[in-house]
């Protein structure tokens, strides 16, 4: 990485060919609590990667540092894991060692992203771990940033004793239910001064804003909260 080049312009051109949503300046944001969080002793978390664009925000800022790993959680869906509901919207449920999760079956996914944005993404590769594979390796990522096919609860029950987080980035299903128990799970390794972050928050997705409203606003547990930009909520511990 070049010190003297501006880290958006870094960031644009590593994440060029990635497919995914997250605009540059939420990225940017993600980029620098994760950059300047560097003082605490921990790591940091995604849940919900898809196929690595905010990951590799989350990456080079880890890298840049010299501080820490990005551990990203996802269930990693592939093609036919994927399924149409009666009203048009889709889902997916995806089966690891025999057990089954299911993902977006309250807060489904919209047609029209699916169509256009999901579907082709499984033209060019044949899943978003491959994707995410090749987009760290692209970037030189892969010595920091870090994939695991599961969900949150699975990743928690097997992080070494002591493990400790700076920062979370939770954008993985949007229901109430979901969020809530991500935070619950996230609260156990946050350190004190340590950044929660959202996507799509005060948004689109009721879920995720009663959720954040509930338990980051409302718990007193957070000394500094802020909606950043169109979609990105941030709140660091007490
Ligand atoms: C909006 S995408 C993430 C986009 C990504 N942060 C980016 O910047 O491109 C949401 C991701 O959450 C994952 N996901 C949804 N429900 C999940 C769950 N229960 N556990 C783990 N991952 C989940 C999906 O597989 C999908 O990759």
């Amino acid at each position: 990485m070049n010190a003297t080049k501006p880290i958006t312009m870094q960031i644009e051109e590593a994440i060029q060919d990635i497919p995914g949503w997250s605009p540059i300046d939420q990225l940017l944001t993600l980029f620098t609590l994760a950059y300047s969080s560097a003082d605490l002793d921990g790591d940091i978390l995604e849940l919900g990667s898809w196929c690595g664009r905010s990951a590799v925000a989350l990456g080079m800022a880890a890298k840049l540092s010299s501080k820490g790993k990005v551990h990203c959680v996802d269930l990693f869906p592939e093609k036919n894991d994927w399924f149409k509901n009666e009203d048009g919207t889709y889902s997916f449920a995806v089966t690891l060692d025999g057990k089954t999760y299911g993902a977006y079956q309250n807060q489904t996914v919209w047609a029209e992203p699916y169509l256009k944005d999901i579907a082709p993404m499984y033209e060019r590769y044949s899943g978003t771990l491959e994707a995410f594979t090749l987009a760290m390796q692209t970037n030189s990522l892969s010595d920091v940033v870090f994939p695991y096919r599961t969900d949150l609860e699975g990743f928690a029950k097997n992080v070494p004793n002591k493990f400790a987080l700076r920062m979370a980035f939770i954008d993985g299903d949007h229901s109430y239910d979901a969020v809530a128990k991500d935070i619950r799970i996230v609260e156990q390794f946050l350190l004190p001064d340590g950044w929660i972050c959202f996507d799509d928050a005060f948004s689109s997705y009721d879920g995720v804003n009663e959720a954040i409203q509930k338990h980051v606003i409302d718990s007193g547990n957070y000394k500094r909260l802020q909606q950043m930009t169109r979609k990105c909520f941030v709140a660091q511990r007490r």
